[in-house]
C-alpha cells in the first residue's frame, strides 16, 4: 500500500517509543514510500532502537525533547502505564504546530489534552491484526473540522489496515471492544474448535490447520460475497439438516447473550482503566 500524499512525504515522523507497534508502523511506511531519513524513534532501553537503526535506516535521537523538536508529527507508542512520564516532560513543546497521535490504549483524549499545548491530536486503536498488515485501526480527533489531521492519520495507518474514523469515546470504545478485544475473543472460540476437532482423533496440527481454515475460510467468503453474512449462512443451512441442528443448540444455549454480555464487561474494564490512569 502507497503513501501518496505528498505532504506526508515531506514531514518529520517521530517515534516515541520503539516497541511492537512502532516497529509495525515503521515497516508499513517505510514499504509504502516514506523515506526513512524522515523517520525518527527514541526508546528508553537502547537495544530495540538500535536494530531499528540497522535495518531501516531511520535515525535514532538522543531524547524524547529532542524528537519532539525536531519531528512534526509524533507518535506516542508506550503502554499506557508509561503514558504520563513520557508525556509530562514534553507537553510544554507540544503546541499548535505539532500533531501528536497516540496509540496508547486506555488514553483518553481530554488526558491528552491535559498534557500538551495546543498540539492537535489524535487517539488511534489499531488492533493486533495491525502488526501483519490486516488490523482494523479506528481513530478519534480533537477538532472534527481538522480534515488535514484525519488524512494524515489514515495515511499513517494505511498500511496497517482498514482505517476507520470513530465520532466520539464512546464510539472508540465500541470499536477497541470489537475489534481489538474482538481478536482475543475469537481466538477463544478458536480454541474450543481445535479441542473438539483433536478429541475426534486428528493431531495438534491437523486440528489447528482446520480451525483456522474454517475461519479464513467463512471470513474470506462475506468478505468477497455481495450478500450479508447471514445470507450466507442461511446459504449453508438446509432446513432440519445437520447445520440447522447445530445452530438451534447454539441459539438455546443463548451464545449471543454470552457475547453481549462480554462486550459489556470489557467495556466496563475499559472505563475502569481509563479512571486509574491519573
Ligand atoms: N501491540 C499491539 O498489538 C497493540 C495493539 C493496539 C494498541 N497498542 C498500543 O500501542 C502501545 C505500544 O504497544 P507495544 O505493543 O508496541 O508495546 P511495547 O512493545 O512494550 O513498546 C513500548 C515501547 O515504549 C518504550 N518506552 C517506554 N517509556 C518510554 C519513554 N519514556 N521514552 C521512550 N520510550 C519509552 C519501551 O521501552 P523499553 O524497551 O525500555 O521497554 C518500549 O519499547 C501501547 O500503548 C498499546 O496499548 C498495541
Amino acid at each position: 500500500m502507497n503513501v501518496t500524499n505528498p505532504l506526508l512525504k515531506a514531514q518529520k515522523i517521530g517515534f516515541l517509543g520503539a516497541g511492537n507497534m512502532a516497529q509495525a508502523m515503521i515497516r508499513g511506511l517505510i514499504e509504502g514510500g516514506i523515506p526513512a531519513r524522515h523517520i525518527f524513534a527514541t526508546n528508553r532501553s537502547p537495544g530495540k532502537l538500535q536494530k531499528l537503526v540497522e535495518q531501516y535506516q531511520i535515525n535514532a535521537m538522543e531524547s524524547n525533547g529532542e524528537l519532539v523538536d525536531h519531528c512534526d508529527i509524533v507518535i506516542l507508542a508506550v503502554k499506557p502505564q508509561d503514558f504520563i512520564t513520557a508525556l509530562e516532560p514534553i507537553g510544554r513543546s507540544l503546541d499548535e504546530s505539532k500533531v501528536l497521535i497516540s496509540v496508547a490504549a486506555g488514553v483518553r483524549m481530554e488526558q491528552l489534552e491535559r498534557f500538551t499545548h495546543g498540539a492537535r491530536l489524535a487517539r488511534v486503536m489499531p488492533n493486533t491484526p495491525s502488526l501483519i498488515g490486516r488490523g482494523v485501526i479506528g481513530y478519534l480527533v480533537n477538532d472534527d473540522a481538522d480534515q488535514a489531521l484525519s488524512d494524515t492519520v489514515e495515511d499513517l495507518f494505511l498500511p496497517l489496515g482498514r482505517v476507520i474514523q470513530v465520532g466520539d469515546e464512546d464510539q472508540f470504545e465500541a470499536l477497541m471492544v470489537s475489534c481489538s478485544s474482538g481478536t482475543g475473543f475469537v481466538f477463544e472460540m478458536m480454541m474450543y474448535w481445535q479441542d473438539w476437532i483433536e478429541e475426534h482423533g486428528f493431531s495438534p496440527e491437523e486440528a489447528r490447520l482446520m480451525t483456522i481454515e474454517t475461519f479464513v475460510g467463512a471470513s474470506l467468503l462475506a468478505a468477497q460475497a455481495r450478500e450479508g453474512v447471514e445470507d450466507l449462512q442461511n446459504k449453508v443451512t438446509s432446513k432440519k439438516g445437520v447445520t440447522a441442528a447445530g445452530l438451534q443448540s447454539m441459539r438455546e444455549l443463548e451464545i449471543e447473550r454470552a457475547l453481549r454480555i462480554s462486550f459489556e464487561k470489557a467495556a466496563m474494564r475499559n472505563k475502569e482503566m481509563a479512571k486509574e490512569i491519573k
